[in-house]
């Protein structure tokens, strides 16, 4: 079965078993079940541990990413920690690809605190050093984004799961960028893919949520207890909420990667930007490993301006651009990733990835492409 096809059938392929037929997921807003009114092999108790509305969307969610099993999350960072809590204990030690989302970066800092968790930040391209990190420490957990944000490198996932599992580590890859629709870090050797739904998933940008694919029924089985032990588990409500833009992701993604392109095109051109990054652009240095992992280019662009000045105006100036933190909603948006999604970065770590005062970050929206490329024309002027 295709994607599209699996992800337009959402309720029947999530199991849903309503007595009305519902064509949509139904919402089982209710904290308990009472047992003495169920049989069957499948009863539930409490919506904490378990709750029809959220287990559908978590088996859909499980066939998109080819898993065993998925929890889904309050939040796309909850499903992070929800990782980190299943795979790590006191005084672990955690390989991640330097070029991470802040919110990540954050909460690494929280494990290291708290935890003394010994945290290594690398640059995932060199395989190499990778290789020898791997085989000098020993790690519990690998993970990284691909593409990354904002630096929009290609990690190339197939070497690095071989790398992990050849030293006894776990290997998680943060799918939220290209999301199910494109990428299956599973399929590559991963062993989780853990993603934030608040993006292209829904695309409505109506609610915060996450999600956490298993690749073994094992590892899911932890992943469950944890969830259910620290109440991670999302609510039916903002489960049905994001359940309303799955169908069309596969489509949303198309059009967000059609308008990208012309962005990038347009944008590579143009006097007043000294680089711009795209592993969709035939000019990204990685661009082949990235068709080799995607199906379809994600729409968002890392535009590193002349100057801090020109940077900030064309923020200040864009019609149509948001200046809003997230990615993949309808609406296009711009932002600073020093100022909002990678403020938690110190400086140093910033500049280790790239990322300057002058570097905006473009989430291209559903909006017709016309009306896209004359605002940002007319913020450059
Ligand atoms: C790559 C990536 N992973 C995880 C998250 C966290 O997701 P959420 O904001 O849904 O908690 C974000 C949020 O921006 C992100 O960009």
């Amino acid at each position: 079965m295709h994607i599209e096809t699996l992800l337009a059938h959402l309720a029947e392929e999530g199991g849903v078993h309503d007595p009305y037929g519902a064509s949509h997921l139904p919402i089982y807003q209710t904290a308990t079940f009472d047992l003495k009114k169920q049989s069957g092999s499948k009863i539930y108790d409490y919506t904490r541990s378990d709750n029809p509305t959220r287990d559908a969307l978590e088996t859909v969610f499980a066939k998109a990413e080819n898993g065993a099993t998925c929890s889904c999350t309050h939040t796309g960072i909850g499903a992070i920690a929800l990782l980190f809590e299943t795979t790590l204990r006191a005084n672990s030690k955690i390989l991640v690809e330097k070029d991470c989302y802040g919110g990540t970066y954050r909460l690494l800092q929280v494990y290291k605190d708290k935890y003394n968790v010994e945290v290594f930040f690398a640059d995932f391209t060199d395989l190499l050093k990778i290789q020898n990190l791997l085989e000098t420490e020993n790690f519990d957990l690998v993970l990284c984004e691909s593409p990354t944000n904002p630096g929009m490198k290609i990690i190339d996932l197939r070497e690095l799961a071989k790398l992990a599992k050849s030293n006894g580590s776990k290997f998680a890859v943060d799918n939220s960028l290209a999301t199910f629709a494109s990428q299956k870090p599973l399929d590559l050797g991963a062993d989780f893919s853990v993603f934030s739904a608040t993006k292209y998933i829904s695309g409505h940008g109506s609610t915060v949520a996450g999600a956490l694919v298993s690749k073994s029924e094992e590892d899911g089985e932890k992943v469950a207890y944890f969830a259910n032990a620290e109440g991670r588990s999302q609510n039916p409500f903002d489960v049905f909420l994001i359940s309303l833009g799955v169908p069309t992701l596969p489509l949303r993604l198309k059009h967000h990667e059609q308008s990208a392109i012309q962005v990038a095109a347009y944008l590579e051109k143009h006097s007043k930007v000294k680089k711009l990054v795209y592993p969709g652009s035939k000019n990204h240095p990685q661009h082949e490993l990235a068709k080799s992992q995607m199906k379809i280019f994600p729409g968002v662009l890392t535009v590193h301006l002349q100057d801090v000045k020109t940077a900030e105006k064309l923020v200040a100036s864009t019609r149509w651009f948001g200046e809003k933190a997230s990615f993949g909603t309808a609406d296009s948006r711009i932002e600073i990733p020093a100022k909002i999604s990678h403020a938690s970065f110190s400086e140093e770590d910033l500049l280790a990835i790239g990322i300057f005062p002058s570097t905006v970050r473009l989430s291209i929206g559903l909006e017709h492409i016309d009306d896209l490329l004359e605002d940002l024309e007319n913020a450059l002027k």
